[in-house]
């Protein structure tokens, strides 16, 4: 049975992000150490880089009263980061791969939630998160489903909430960070 299919009793086909980062996260934990290959499996740098994630979000003014949904958390970059500075926030961070959310979970506090979630959906009630993240996923995808990952977050926002996503910038080193504002009564997804 391959890593994909023990994680899910869905008996549809698995989809290409799935089976392709579980295939990366299994090869990593074979070669590395575990603390290794949680940091590769996300593009390594875990320390600096979720302080930098988490710089990002504080200055487009995420609080801790805020809601947050974290989509392609993997190993917990992030949530580790934010979970030193903003204990009280609702997060609620989701990905592919099992083993990445139970790396992430125990570093993060216990009121933060972890989801696996395979599908391009985010798995929140309408006009009910503050802010919506995808850092470094939409590399993963074909545009067409980062497309929809977009239009479902522009349902789960709240009025004025944030999208915030990190895209590649074609052969650069370094990433673009694209930054989207739900307007109210605005019918399409923009980005600024
Ligand atoms: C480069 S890592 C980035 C992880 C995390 N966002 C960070 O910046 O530390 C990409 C993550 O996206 C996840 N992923 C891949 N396809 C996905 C999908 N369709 N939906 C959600 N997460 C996905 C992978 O499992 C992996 O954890």
């Amino acid at each position: 049975m391959t890593d994909a299919a023990k994680q899910t009793n869905d008996l549809r086909p698995v989809p290409h992000f799935v089976a392709e980062y579980q295939r990366l996260v299994t090869k990593l934990l074979d070669t590395h150490s575990l603390d290794e290959a949680m940091s590769l499996a996300v593009g390594g740098t875990y320390e600096k880089t979720g302080e930098a994630q988490a710089n990002i979000l504080v200055q487009y003014g995420l609080r801790e009263d805020h809601s947050l949904v974290d989509i392609g958390c993997g190993s917990g970059r992030l949530s580790s980061a934010l979970g030193r500075r903003l204990r009280r926030l609702y997060y609620l961070g989701t990905d592919i791969d099992l083993r990445l959310l139970q790396y992430a979970a125990g570093r993060a506090p216990a009121n933060f939630r972890f989801l696996l979630h395979q599908q391009l959906s985010i798995p929140v009630e309408d006009a009910s998160v503050d802010f919506i993240v995808f850092f470094s996923v939409f590399t993963h995808l074909f545009h067409e489903e980062s497309y929809i990952y977009l239009q479902d977050a522009k349902r789960a926002l709240r009025p004025g909430g944030t999208v915030k996503s990190v895209l590649p910038n074609d052969g650069a080193t370094r990433p673009r960070v694209a930054t989207t504002r739900k307007k109210v009564a605005t019918p399409a997804v923009k980005f600024r």
